[in-house]
């Protein structure tokens, strides 16, 4: 089967914001307990980090990761995870059923984020609290010392401001599910006046305000009009999320599901756009997808803690997703459409990053290790970054549940005209056609390839495990020629692709 990307260098979507490489944290299951944080790990750092997962971390060069929730985060009390570690409460998190020590909070989660280089990204419990503790936090995060929470902040030991730009306000408070749930209207108001507060400490402050849980809501897409109606002049981006399953076994209707996040978005930057004509406004409110994964290999297992029969625990395993191959095309094609939506996405965060529904699994005691998802974040991640172009695709497609005509070949394109760089990557969703591809290049002058990685399995079911952590690896691809302005290269079924040419 043949497939035609024309890449003109003048047709170009935007320069896409490194943030969109962003990752999440919650205090949920083993993400921090045992997860990033584990005192007794032969590796750990005087901080109780664990050194294995930071460099694993660190390789990704992620810009910024949300904390502390998610779910979690609309019933939790900030201030219960400062000050000295053996005086801070333990309490029940009302979100997923267990116990949290607080021997990790701001303070410590802050030197984890100095350890890895990433900036962090604070959602604020708009839940079971409201303005007054979102203003004590973010005074205490970012005011001066010689005011109150500065001066508690030094005493706590930091005493410079941490300087944090992006705040979540609230989280999935469409979500009946939320502890403090609300309706459009009564988190609009809130929202508003909690940006307007913020804003009275720092105009600069990035806020974000929720939208949507999932695009299957009930509410979806009139919240997202609603919240924005309120908050439009005073919020910087809207908060979406979407979570990926093949629990029906279907990998064509699996592998078009981007189509429905490729919709998802096109509908809230229209919403986006009627609430700005609406109210005459210049300013361009942008999208945080601050949660997207797949999520649906670990539900059975969770039942248990999530229904209460196994009490409190203190980190259980809980959503500790095992993918395999076949997810590592899905995420793929994830970010190729995060990045064909770059002029609206504009941070994004893979939900989330260890051990919960994570690209990074570790044992307490013992290894950690990279799923098979890792890998086309990390590619994206890494190379991801410059200007999006807007391919021009053709190819045959298949029909799928959620659109029809859906291209076998999944492609986004990346100039970085700095390093001279243009990269592409590429899934296949035949399951037995090789796509014969030609990437037709317009006005890049002469081009070389220098790099080309490939996925590929025999197995879609195959996962990286503890006692088998490379069962699906990158490996470098052949073949790849440039003959004339074309690149000629062979995409193989089911496989996961990158390609970089120096320009
Ligand atoms: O990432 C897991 C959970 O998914 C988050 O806590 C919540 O925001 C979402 O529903």
């Amino acid at each position: 089967m043949k497939a035609t990307v024309v890449a003109n260098k003048d047709f170009t979507i935007a320069k896409i914001d490194d943030r969109v490489y962003g990752a999440f944290l919650e205090h949920l299951g083993r993400a921090i307990y045992t997860g990033i944080h584990e005192p007794d790990h032969p590796t750990a750092d005087t901080h109780g980090m664990r050194g294995d997962v930071i460099k694993l971390v660190k390789d990704l060069n992620i810009p910024c990761v949300r904390y502390p929730g998610g779910n979690f985060v609309s019933a939790y009390n900030w201030e219960d995870g400062i000050g000295p570690v053996e005086q801070r409460p333990t309490r029940l998190d009302l979100a997923w059923h267990t116990s949290e020590s607080n021997r990790v909070g701001i303070h410590e989660f802050a030197a984890w984020c100095d350890a890895v280089d990433t900036k962090m990204m604070l959602a604020i419990n708009l839940g079971s609290r409201g303005l007054d503790e979102a203003r004590n936090f973010v005074e205490y995060i970012n005011g001066p010392t010689g005011s109150y929470w500065g001066d508690l902040r030094k005493t706590n030991g930091r005493a410079a401001p941490f300087d944090v730009k992006m705040w979540c306000l609230g989280n999935e408070m469409d979500g009946p599910w939320q502890v403090g749930h609300k309706t459009a209207d009564e988190y609009g108001r809130l929202a508003s006046e909690t940006a307007k507060t913020l804003r009275a400490f720092d105009k600069s402050l990035e806020l974000i305000v929720c939208g949507s849980s999932n695009s299957d809501m009930k509410t979806y897409p009139e919240w997202e009009r609603v919240v924005l109606e309120h908050t439009y002049e005073s919020v910087d981006h809207i908060s979406l999320h979407m979570y990926f399953n093949n629990r029906a076994k279907n990998t064509a209707n699996y592998l078009a599901l981007n189509h429905k996040l490729d919709t998802y978005i096109a509908t809230i930057e229209s919403t986006i756009d009627i609430v700005k004509a609406n109210k005459r406004s210049k300013h361009k409110v942008a999208i945080s997808f601050d949660e997207w994964n797949v999520w649906y290999h670990s539900n059975a297992q969770d039942k248990d803690i999530l229904g209460g029969t196994k009490g409190w625990p203190h980190a259980p395993r809980l959503l500790e997703d095992i993918y395999n191959f076949e997810d590592v095309l899905q995420v793929g094609c994830i970010l190729n459409t995060f990045i064909r939506r770059s002029n609206i996405v504009k941070i994004a965060c893979i939900a989330q990053l260890v051990n919960v529904i994570a690209p990074i699994m570790t044992e307490p005691k013992g290894a950690a290790w990279r799923q098979t998802i890792y890998y086309p974040y990390y590619f994206a991640s890494l190379y991801g970054r410059g200007t999006a172009l807007n391919l021009a695709v053709t190819c045959p497609g298949y029909d799928a549940d959620c659109a029809d005509n859906v291209s076998y070949i999944d492609a986004a394109g990346v100039h970085d005209s700095d390093a001279g760089t243009l990269t592409f990557f590429a899934v296949n969703r035949h399951g037995t056609e090789t796509l014969d591809t030609e990437f037709n290049l317009q006005g890049f002058g002469k081009a070389t390839v220098f790099e080309h990685k490939v996925m590929t399995h025999k197995q879609l079911a195959a996962t990286n495990t503890l006692h088998n952590q490379t069962a699906v690896v990158p490996r470098d691809g052949t073949g790849a020629r440039i003959e004339g302005a074309g690149l000629r290269v062979s995409l193989p079924p089911y496989s996961y692709q990158m390609l970089r040419l120096k320009v």
